[in-house]
C-alpha cells in the first residue's frame, strides 16, 4: 500500500517517526514535506497530501500539524477527501470502519510517539464496513456537490 505523509513544523518530528515506522513495516511512503523544523504553513501540506489521494498517487494519507486540526481542515477542503483527526485508537478504527476516512490526521503536540504508532496500526488494520455507512458517506459527499 502506498501511503502519503505530510506535516508542518509542528508535526514534523512525529511525521519522521511514523514514516520510519511504516517503512520498517514495508509500506511504501511518499513524503510530501515539510522536510525540516522551519516554520511553514500547514494548509500547503494538507492540500498536497489530499491531492495525492484524489489523483490516485497514494491510497491513503497521514498528516500532522501541532494539533492535527488545521491540516485536517485544509485537507477536507479538497473534493473527495475525508480526513479524520484522532488522538486515540478507538476513533482511529472507527474513522476507517464507519467513515472510510482516506486521510488520518494527528497532532504532533498532542499524541506521543508510541500512541501514534498504535493509532496508525488501528487505522490501517481496520476495514470499512460499508452498508449503512456507505449511505451516510454518500450523503457527506453529496454536500460537496451542492
Ligand atoms: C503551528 O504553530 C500550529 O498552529 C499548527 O501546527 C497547527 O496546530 C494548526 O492547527
Amino acid at each position: 500500500m502506498k501511503i502519503g505523509m505530510g506535516s508542518d513544523h509542528g508535526g514534523y518530528e512525529l511525521k519522521e517517526f511514523i514514516k520510519e515506522y511504516l517503512t520498517s513495516k514495508q509500506y511504501e511512503v511518499i513524503d510530501y514535506g515539510t522536510y525540516s523544523l522551519e516554520s511553514v504553513d500547514y494548509p500547503d501540506y494538507g492540500e498536497k497530501v489530499a491531492h495525492g489521494v484524489v489523483s490516485g498517487e497514494i491510497e491513503i494519507g497521514i498528516i500532522m500539524c501541532g494539533t492535527g486540526i488545521g491540516i485536517s481542515i485544509a485537507a477536507n477542503k479538497v473534493k473527495g477527501i475525508r480526513a479524520a483527526v484522532v488522538s486515540e485508537e478507538f476513533s482511529a478504527r472507527m474513522a476507517k470502519a464507519h467513515n472510510n476516512a482516506n486521510i488520518l490526521a494527528m497532532g504532533g503536540r498532542v499524541v506521543g510517539k508510541d500512541l501514534a504508532k498504535s493509532i496508525v496500526d488501528a487505522y490501517l488494520n481496520a476495514e470499512f464496513e460499508g452498508d449503512r455507512h456507505q449511505r451516510r458517506i454518500d450523503k457527506i459527499m453529496n454536500i460537496e456537490n451542492n
